[in-house]
């Protein structure tokens, strides 16, 4: 039987990464990367910059996608502070080639935004339906690109604090994304050179592993459902919780990490304080199994054992 053909926007970044890997029983995979080139078994890898016009059409003409998925971003929070313009081209232009072009070959087009939509006043996890108030400029070009997709066929999904094992990030190479590691990767890596960090106690979220976040995707895009659906993992916790259960799963001393406030950091953007996301109406609609902080940390560290062992501590 002939395989549905996959197009993963971001194959080079962490959830892109897991799409391919989780994909390739399913569909025939292509995925593109701009500047950070990557060889992946079964899946065919091409070069597009999404504020090229012509790269991202030519892309659509050659695989002639069944289904499309769009993991890229501008997500620096503090660079996209700076630099408007390249946030807009990104967060937003692009995604409205990629609508334009999902509809114009007839494909489904699944988008990803963030919690950062959110102004952070809450004080129990968001629902779809609350008001998204962005209070940086990443957050509001991240919401200008999900109202492209408003009222469309296609999907939205909200995650929060991407996170997992990937060996892309540890080669070092610069990500047109600007971020240069994930949350808990970066954690593991100061960790491991014994370097004491600090982190915020005030700062809220319900972080997501990637590998949970790509089989939900892959899930979702099964039905015929269209719409936006927050998908994350089922904690909210502080940054700090999670960065100690973080250092304890994997080992290491948990008195190198000390706890602060955002009022002590001078960064350029601003975070919500509170940005848990509520799943259950996906979680309904198609049956994810989504996890606790503690369930999450297990398929990390499984895999970290594996692929990259001196990574673990040893307390
Ligand atoms: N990470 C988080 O904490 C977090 C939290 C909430 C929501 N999200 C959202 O989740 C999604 C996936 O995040 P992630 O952490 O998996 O991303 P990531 O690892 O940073 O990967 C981003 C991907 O976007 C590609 N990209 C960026 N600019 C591009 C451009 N101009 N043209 C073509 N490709 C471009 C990168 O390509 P190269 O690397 O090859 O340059 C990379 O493959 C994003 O939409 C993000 O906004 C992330």
């Amino acid at each position: 039987m002939t395989k549905k053909k996959l197009l993963i926007f971001g194959v080079s970044g962490l959830t892109g990464y897991k799409i391919a890997k989780l994909a390739e029983e399913s569909y025939d995979v292509h995925g593109t990367y701009n500047q950070r080139f990557l060889s992946l078994e079964n899946c065919i890898v091409h070069k597009v910059n999404l504020s090229n016009k012509d790269e991202v059409y030519k892309i659509f003409l050659s695989v002639n996608p069944d289904l499309v998925i769009n993991t890229t971003a501008l997500h620096n929070v503090d660079y996209c502070e700076e630099h408007n313009g390249q946030a807009i081209d990104v967060n937003v232009t692009a995604v409205k080639r990629l609508r334009e072009d999902a509809e114009r070959f007839g494909c489904k087009l699944i988008h990803i935004s963030t919690d950062y939509v959110f102004d952070g006043n809450n004080n129990k996890p968001y629902v779809e339906s609350d008001q998204a108030s962005p209070i940086s400029f990443y957050g509001k070009s991240k919401l200008d690109g999900e109202k492209i997709l408003e009222g469309s066929r296609h999907i939205v999904v909200r995650p929060s604090v991407v996170y997992g094992w990937t060996p892309l990030e540890l080669a070092g190479n610069t990500s047109s994304s600007g971020k240069p590691m994930n949350f808990a990767l970066w954690v593991l890596t100061k960790l491991n050179k014994k370097e004491p960090i600090k982190i915020v106690t005030d700062q809220f979220a319900s972080a997501t592993l990637a590998d949970s976040l790509a089989e939900s995707i892959l899930k979702i895009a099964e039905s015929n459902k269209s719409g936006l659906y927050h998908v994350s993992g089922l904690s909210c916790e502080s940054r700090y919780d999670f960065t100690i259960k973080l250092a304890e799963k994997f080992g290491y001393d948990t008195s190198l990490v000390s706890p602060t406030t955002s009022a002590s950091f001078v960064q350029k953007a601003k975070r919500p304080s509170y940005s848990c996301l509520d799943c259950q109406r996906a979680i309904q609609e198609f049956g994810l199994k989504l996890l606790t902080t503690e369930e999450a940390l297990d398929i990390m560290k499984t895999q970290v054992e594996k692929e990259a062992p001196h990574l673990l501590g040893n307390r």
